[in-house]
């Protein structure tokens, strides 16, 4: 990629200046037609290991590997120019040694050509994101409830209903701040606790499951456009995707059935 096409780009300094203004507007994508789809209207594109279970057909995002996680990310790279694209380092990809994590995390940056990468934890994960972004690897941290902890969580659970809680989630945010991260992802915590972690830190803070209280909010766009028939109870639906696909496909088989689809010379033209 040239300086050029990075220039193009949303920066992670753009990222951070929107704390406490315009809410940053931010969305999965996992493949090239649909980057190209969201990122005029997205500030960031995450490319998130929830492709493993959002594409793959995974339980949890447990078997999602550095591989794939950079194959997806060629593929948004390519369908993008606008906003800024991160990727998330898989499970066991980073938490052994900051060494490791940053192996990775450059190999993802060089294959790839994005912007950032984002990884799941708080203060046990500030000194790696220390290590990565002292060395060059901008970071988007995520603390919360952190799906890569299912099994350790017990499921996929909101966090902060008990107060008792509340400063742990507050000290997770100021360690990986500290560290340098440049926004974090808050994921399914209480909507007066995503308030105060907000407003306690400088950097903006994107939600998902988290409430408006955020400085944006992140949805799986396949959730958010009725792709899905399993989503979680928190996620508003602005499409229904999936109803589209299935009414095309009954027609296209009908009409392969009665041998009534057009010819080679038919020149079709779409009314949508
Ligand atoms: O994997 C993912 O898609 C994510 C976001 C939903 C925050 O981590």
């Amino acid at each position: 990629m040239s300086a050029q096409d990075q220039q193009k780009r949303i920066s992670t300094s753009d990222i951070m200046a929107r704390k406490g203004a315009v809410p940053l507007v931010a969305l999965t994508a996992y493949t090239a037609p649909m980057a190209r789809l969201l990122d005029p209207h997205a500030d960031l594109l995450l490319v998130g290991d929830s492709v493993g279970m959002v594409l793959h057909g995974f339980e949890t995002t447990l078997p999602v590997s550095l591989e794939m996680m950079i194959m997806h990310g060629q593929a948004v790279m390519r369908g993008s120019e606008k906003a800024l694209v991160a990727i998330d380092m898989p499970f066991g990809s980073y938490e052994e040694t900051p060494q490791q994590a940053y192996r990775n995390a450059v190999e993802v940056m060089q294959r790839t050509g994005c912007m950032a990468v984002k990884l799941e934890g708080g203060q046990h994960m500030a000194p790696t994101i220390e290590f990565l972004t002292k060395r060059g690897v901008p970071v988007i941290a995520h603390i919360g409830l952190t799906p890569q902890a299912v099994q350790v969580d017990g499921g996929f659970k909101v966090k902060g209903r008990d107060e008792v809680l509340w400063h742990q989630l507050e000290a997770d945010g100021l360690a990986v701040q500290q560290a340098g991260a440049f926004c974090i992802v808050l994921e399914g915590i209480v909507e007066p606790l995503a308030k105060r972690v907000s407003d306690r830190l400088a950097i903006p803070t994107i939600g998902i499951g988290a409430s408006a209280a955020c400085d944006g909010q992140i949805l799986v766009s396949e959730d958010m456009l009725g792709f899905a028939s399993k989503v979680p109870k928190f996620v508003k639906r602005y499409g229904e995707v999936g109803q589209m696909i299935d009414k095309a496909v009954e027609s296209y088989a009908s009409e392969v059935r009665e041998r009534s689809f057009p010819g080679p010379d038919h020149v079709y033209e779409a009314k949508f």
